[in-house]
């Protein structure tokens, strides 16, 4: 791949974490690499690893606040202004314990893990449709399975259980829907999509639980980031483009909860998430 026709690939929040080593790998496969995320500061020293690699291309940071649509619209005009093509979103970005409302009214993790992201991909989608084949990878959780459903009115409260996980699972739950009814609605475009629990893994995402919460997570072994960004690049470089709308494990087709196949409850999410966004 030279360097004219490279592929592009926009990832958010790969300053730390998994998102970290799935830019670099990224990078390392050819791709030119567009961080989205909260602070080019902390982003740089990734940006200067990437610009280290033998080849590789630069890599370039775009300004992105999940929890804001107005910042959510500013990086989509900003990526709109670079007149490059997309060939690969990755949604990784989130938060886990995180308290209170977005600027937009959504619960903190909520907003932050799917409204964002679904602006995001609605924003950045005629871009991939344009450059297609494309793909939509976005990183779930197996921690989908730990709520009972999404209430629909508790997503525009400020964050009510103790430790916020129920919330965080709430996220996780509409990360895979959304992902399976974008699958639908790309039908005969050559964009697929992909959702993903990248294991459990040892990150700065579990900062924001409380103290005593830390170490039950221990007690379950913690993969290694390497290892947790394995999932998210499968989907992203391996996985047939064929295999469109589903839910990963250990780099599988794995199936989700009932609730993640409840194609109505997908259409439902989907639906709110427009009107919410508009
Ligand atoms: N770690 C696990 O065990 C695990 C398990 C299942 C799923 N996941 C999922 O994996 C993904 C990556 O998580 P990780 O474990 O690598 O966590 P991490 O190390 O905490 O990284 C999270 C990334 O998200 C960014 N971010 C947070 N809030 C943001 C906002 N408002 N706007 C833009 N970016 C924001 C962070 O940037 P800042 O530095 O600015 O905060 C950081 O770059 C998440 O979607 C998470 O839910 C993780």
């Amino acid at each position: 791949m030279t360097k004219a026709n490279a592929r592009v690939a926009l990832i958010t929040g790969a300053n730390v974490g998994i998102g970290r080593v799935t830019a670099i790998e990224l990078a390392k496969a050819g791709h030119r690499v567009i961080i989205a995320g909260r602070s080019l500061a902390r982003t740089q020293p990734i940006l200067d690893d990437i610009q280290a690699l033998p080849g590789s291309l630069p890599a370039l940071f775009l300004p992105l606040d999940l929890s804001s649509m107005n910042s959510v619209r500013t990086c989509a005009e900003a990526f709109a202004a670079l007149q490059l093509p997309l060939h690969l979103l990755v949604n990784n970005a989130g938060v886990a314990g995180a308290r209170g409302l977005t600027v937009d009214g959504f619960e903190m993790t909520f907003g932050v893990n799917h409204v964002g992201h679904f602006l995001l991909t609605q924003l950045l989608l005629p871009h991939l449709i344009a450059a297609a084949p494309a793909r939509v990878v976005t990183v779930a959780s197996r921690a989908h399975k730990r709520t009972s459903g999404i209430d629909w009115e508790d997503v525009r409260r400020p964050t009510r259980s103790i430790t916020g996980i129920r919330e965080y699972a709430n996220s996780k739950l509409a990360n895979l829907l959304f992902s399976a009814e974008l699958a639908k609605r790309l039908q005969g475009t050559q964009v697929s999509t992909y959702s993903l629990h990248p294991g459990v893994v040892d990150t700065e995402i579990w900062r924001a639980l409380p103290t005593w919460a830390r170490p039950l997570l221990r007690l379950r072994g913690l993969l290694t980031a390497e290892e947790g960004a394995r999932t998210t690049l499968h989907c992203a470089l391996h996985a047939p483009q064929t295999e469109t709308g589903l839910y990963y494990a250990d780099c599988h087709p794995t199936a989700p909860a009932a609730l993640g196949q409840n194609a109505e409850l997908a259409r439902a999410l989907w639906e709110r998430s427009e009107a919410w966004v508009r």
